[in-house]
C-alpha cells in the first residue's frame, strides 16, 4: 500500500501519553494499527516515533503537551515493518556488531577467584553516564547524515565507542578505536548538525562526546 496519512480522532483525559491514547485507538478504531511499546517507562526505547515531525518516545509524551491535532509518523532511517513500528533492533545489532560495542577485557583470561580492580567513583559516574543509552535511535533519525548517508555510524555508535575508550577493563588502544571510527562513516562524517543532541530523551551528552572523540581522532591522524 503506498504511504498515507489516516486520521483518528479521539477525547483527551488526564494524564493521557502517546501509548495510551494509540491503545485506545487500536482497542476502538483501529486494531490493525502498528506500534511498538514495551516498557511504557522510558526504559526500552522501543516506542521512538517522529511526533510532529520530531523524534520522541510516545510513552514519556503527554498529549496534553501536544496540541489539539498533531501527527505521528515512523522514524526515518530503520526498516519500516508496519505503521509506526520500525526495526531499530536490526539497525543497532548491525552497528554493534560492526563497531564491536562490548568489553573487550584487558585480560582474556581473568583471574575469577580475584576482585575487579577498584574503579575511582568519578569514572564509574562517566561510564555510567554514557551507559544510559537505552538504544531508541531517536538520535539516528534526527541526523541529517544518517538520512543520507547510509553508512555513517550514528551518534548513538560514537557514544558507545566513547563508553569504551573511557573503560579501563577495555583493552583496546586509542589506535583500534581509531580503526572502527577514523573515517567518513564514522566521526569524520558527522558534521556537527546536533540535531542528535536536541532529541536524546535520555539527554546523553553528545555533543561533547563527539566533539571530544573527533579531536582525539583528528591527532591520531596527523601523527
Ligand atoms: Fe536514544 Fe540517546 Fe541512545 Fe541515541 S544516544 S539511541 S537518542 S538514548
Ligand atoms: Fe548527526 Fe549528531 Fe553529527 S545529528 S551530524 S551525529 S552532531
Ligand atoms: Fe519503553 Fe517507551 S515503551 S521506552
Amino acid at each position: 500500500m503506498a504511504p498515507h496519512w489516516q486520521s483518528y480522532a479521539l477525547d483527551d483525559a488526564a494524564g493521557m501519553t502517546l501509548f495510551i491514547a494509540l491503545s485506545e485507538i487500536r482497542e476502538k478504531l483501529d486494531p490493525s494499527l502498528q506500534f511498538d511499546f514495551v516498557c511504557r517507562a522510558g526504559i526500552c526505547g522501543s516506542c521512538a516515533m517522529l511526533v510532529n515531525g520530531r523524534p520522541a518516545l510516545a510513552c514519556r509524551t503527554l498529549t496534553a503537551n501536544l496540541a489539539d491535532s498533531f501527527t505521528l509518523a515512523p522514524l526515518p532511517v530503520f526498516e519500516l515493518i508496519g505503521d509506526l513500528s520500525v526495526n531499530t533492533g536490526k539497525w543497532m545489532r548491525g552497528m554493534s556488531e560492526r563497531l564491536q560495542t562490548w568489553l573487550h577485557p584487558l585480560d582474556a583470561q581473568p583471574d575469577l577467584t580475584r576482585l575487579e580492580a577498584r574503579m575511582a567513583p568519578e569514572l564509574a559516574e562517566q561510564i555510567y553516564e554514557l551507559d544510559r543509552c537505552i538504544e531508541c535511535g531517536c538520535c539516528v533519525a534526527a541526523c541529517g547524515t544518517a538520512q543520507m548517508h547510509e553508512d555513517f555510524v550514528g551518534a548513538v555508535a560514537l557514544n558507545k565507542i566513547a563508553r569504551f575508550r573511557l573503560d579501563p577493563r577495555d583493552g583496546r588502544s586509542d589506535e583500534d578505536f581509531y580503526d572502527l571510527i577514523g573515517d567518513d562513516d564514522g566521526v569524520f562524517g558527522c558534521m556537527t548538525l546536533l540535531g542528535c543532541h536536541d532529541v536524546c530523551p535520555k539527554q546523553l551528552p553528545l555533543q561533547t562526546q563527539i566533539a571530544f572523540l573527533r579531536r582525539k581522532m583528528v591527532a591520531l591522524a596527523l601523527k
